[in-house]
This record gives structure tokens, sequence and C-alpha cells, in this order.
């Protein structure tokens, strides 16, 4: 099925304008969510072996998740899983309703397999996403697999008060998801990144952990970026054990750029905002090897960058990641690849010898 998306079903999507392309592609996976004989077809054909992962208290059926940016709307939630995913991180939602940066803001560099994106925070808001992950959960066709939020600060929030925007967007959808990522890595909200400094971390942690305590405690992740040093790194990792984090989802898309070869990529890479694909994956892995090692592999890491394939995904797993997640290479694989990643995952598990995913994790760090 990849050859044949690669061949005939993605020329075809290619030609269109990129946003327009997933807009498409959103709505036909939004129209089959609401028909579960449609869904039930999908997860047949899809068949996605059993892997599970015991992570931060939850079971995921396979480690291979949809990475947030993708279904900013919870538009499709049941259709991840019927794609073989086995969990799905919605969002970025943010606490005001938001029209992100004018269009274009997708930009494909098809030669390096690469995307730049200066998306902004496009979304309808907290309360709009509250609404509508209740009407997922009273359909019942909520999918049998962990769904997490990815939380973003609204542009008009100033720095100094993203804690309680954040914390807002939190209190309203705590009961509606199984875990959230609080995402201060985007590259596309101005100043955002600043938020990964300690102190002004410290202070979003803390007002989403006070919400957070004596509710059945939800998983809450940060999201860093890949251009953060590591010394940068050790101190978000200071963090994790004061604000009682459940892990690091590592890593979002980066601000730097590649050498190329090829002229359109040359004017892609031009366009302002975040690199994503094949040009992340080593920076990515590079990025969950380090903290990894510096936590002793006790804070779990969602691996996120450049990941096309099962090759892509051991790297990054037997760098230290208990679970990963892809969106470019959806772009470009095409939706066989949850399926084939978690077919190669067990083909990789049995070369080693290896009963499970946990005994890979971090295999490769010395
Ligand atoms: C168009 C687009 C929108 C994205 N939106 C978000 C977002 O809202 N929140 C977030 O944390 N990451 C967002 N991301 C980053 C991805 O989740 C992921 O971290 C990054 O693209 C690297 O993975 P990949 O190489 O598999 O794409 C977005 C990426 C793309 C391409």
């Amino acid at each position: 099925m990849s050859w044949l998306y690669r061949c005939f079903i993605r020329p075809v999507l290619f030609q269109q304008e990129a946003e327009k392309a997933h807009h498409r592609t959103l709505e036909n996976l939004a129209w089959a969510s609401h028909r579960p004989f449609v869904c039930d077809a999908m997860e047949s054909f899809f068949a996605t072996p059993h892997l599970p992962v015991d992570v931060f208290g939850l079971r995921f059926p396979n480690p291979v998740g949809l990475a947030a940016g993708m279904d900013k709307r919870a538009d499709a939630v049941p259709a991840w899983a019927a794609l073989g995913f086995g969990f799905s991180e919605l969002g970025g939602v943010t606490w005001h309703t938001q029209p992100g940066n004018p269009s274009p803001r997708i930009f494909r560099a098809i030669a390096d397999e690469a995307i730049v994106n200066r998306m902004g925070f496009n979304n309808d808001g907290a309360e709009a996403l509250e609404q509508k992950l209740e009407d997922w959960r009273t359909s019942g066709l909520w999918p049998k697999h962990p769904v997490g939020v990815n939380l973003g600060k609204s542009k008009v929030t100033p720095l100094e008060d993203a804690a309680e925007d954040y914390a807002s967007s939190f209190q309203i959808l705590r009961e509606l998801a199984d875990f959230f990522v609080v995402n201060v890595s985007s590259p596309n909200t101005p100043g955002l990144r600043q938020l990964q400094d300690k102190a002004a971390l410290d202070r979003i942690m803390a007002a989403i952990q006070e919400l957070n305590e004596g509710f059945g405690e939800k998983p809450i992740l940060v999201k860093v970026a890949p251009d953060l040093s590591f010394d940068a790194l050790d101190e978000i990792l200071e963090l994790a054990q004061k604000r009682n984090l459940a892990g690091i989802v590592a890593t979002n898309t980066t601000t730097t750029r590649p050498e190329t070869q090829d002229e359109t990529a040359r004017i892609v890479y031009s366009e302002t905002g975040g690199l994503s694909g094949k040009p992340l994956r080593a920076r990515s892995t590079e990025v969950i090897r380090h903290l990894f090692r510096q936590t002793k592999g006790r804070l779990p890491i969602i691996g996120v960058g450049g990941i096309f394939s099962a090759d892509d995904a051991w790297e990054k797993i037997t760098a230290g990641a208990s679970l990963v997640q892809v969106y470019t290479g959806l772009v470009y694989e095409g939706p066989t690849l949850a399926r084939e990643i978690v077919c190669g995952l067990m083909e990789h598990l049995s070369r080693e010898g290896l009963t499970d995913l946990k005994a890979a994790t971090g295999l490769a760090v010395k």
C-alpha cells in the first residue's frame, strides 16, 4: 500500500496546495469517523498487530502515535485508532480561539521529504475542543487507545500570564483526555520558546499541577524544541522531579535549516517557520539520547521528529524513547505507516531476541 500511496495517491495530493490537501484529508477522515462500519473496515484493512507498552500509568496498544498538529480540532478522533495508531495527540489548543498566521503557511520540500510550517496555533479554542471531545465520548465512538491533548499559549496572552492561559485550557479539558502535553516549543508563536526557561516553565507547571492534584492526576508532559542546548534541557529535567512531570516529548520542529542540493527546497527553507521531516531526524534522536542518559531512563520520553520507517522508530526507541509519534512521515509515506512501523519493530525485537519494547528502550545508549 505504501508504494500505491507514493506512486499514485501522493502525486495527486501534492498537486494541491499543502494546507488544502491537509483539510481535504481531514474532511475525509472526519466523515469516516462518524461511520462505525467505515472505521471497522479501515481497522481490518490496516490491521496493526498488538505490541502493548505501559507508560505513565496508561496502556498503549502499540507505541506509534499521531503527533500534535495533525488533528488540531479533534475532527477525526476515532479514525486514528482505525488507522492503527497506538495513541493520538490532539491540538495544539489554546485558551482563546485564534486564526493563526496568514496563508500560505505550510510548505513542502519534497526532494528532502521535509515540511516547513508557520501555522501559529490556528484553532477554535479550548471550549470548542471541550465540546468536541464530549460529543465523541457520548457518541460511543471514542477510540480504544490513549488520547492526549497538546496545550499551547494564546497569542493575545502576554508571556507573563502564560501560566493562567495554559491552566485555563487544562482545567476544562482535564477529564476529557488521558494525558496532556505542555507545548512551550513551537517556533510560530512570538516568544513562546522563552517559556522553556526554567522559571517560566516552573510557573506553568505549578499552575497546572495545582489543578491536577487530587483529581486522579493526569500525566503531564512537556514538549521541547530540538534547538535547545543540552544545558537548557538539563534545566527542564531539574523541573521534572519538582513538578512531577510524567515525561518529555522530544522534539518539536526546528528553526535551523539543513544544506540542500535542491533549488525548490532552498526556497522552502527561506520561509519562516519550523522544519519537520527527514532533516530533523538525527537532531531529535540526539536530544532523546541526552535526555535518556541524564535521567538514567527514569523519565519516559515520546520520540518524534523525522520518523518515516520502522528503522527510524527503532533508532528513537534504542536512543531512549518509550513511545514514538509521526506527522511528516504520514504525509510522505501514507496511511499504512503505523502498521508498517509496528510490524518492523516486531522484526527488530525478534532479531535482537527481545520479548518487549521496554527491553529495547535505551538499548543503544552507553
Ligand atoms: C503543520 C504542522 C503543525 C504542527 N502543529 C503542532 C502543534 O500544534 N503542537 C505541537 O506541539 N507540535 C506541532 N507540530 C510538530 C509535530 O507535532 C512534530 O513535533 C514535528 O513535526 C516533528 O515530527 P515529524 O518530523 O514527524 O513531523 C506541527 C507540525 C506540523 C508539520
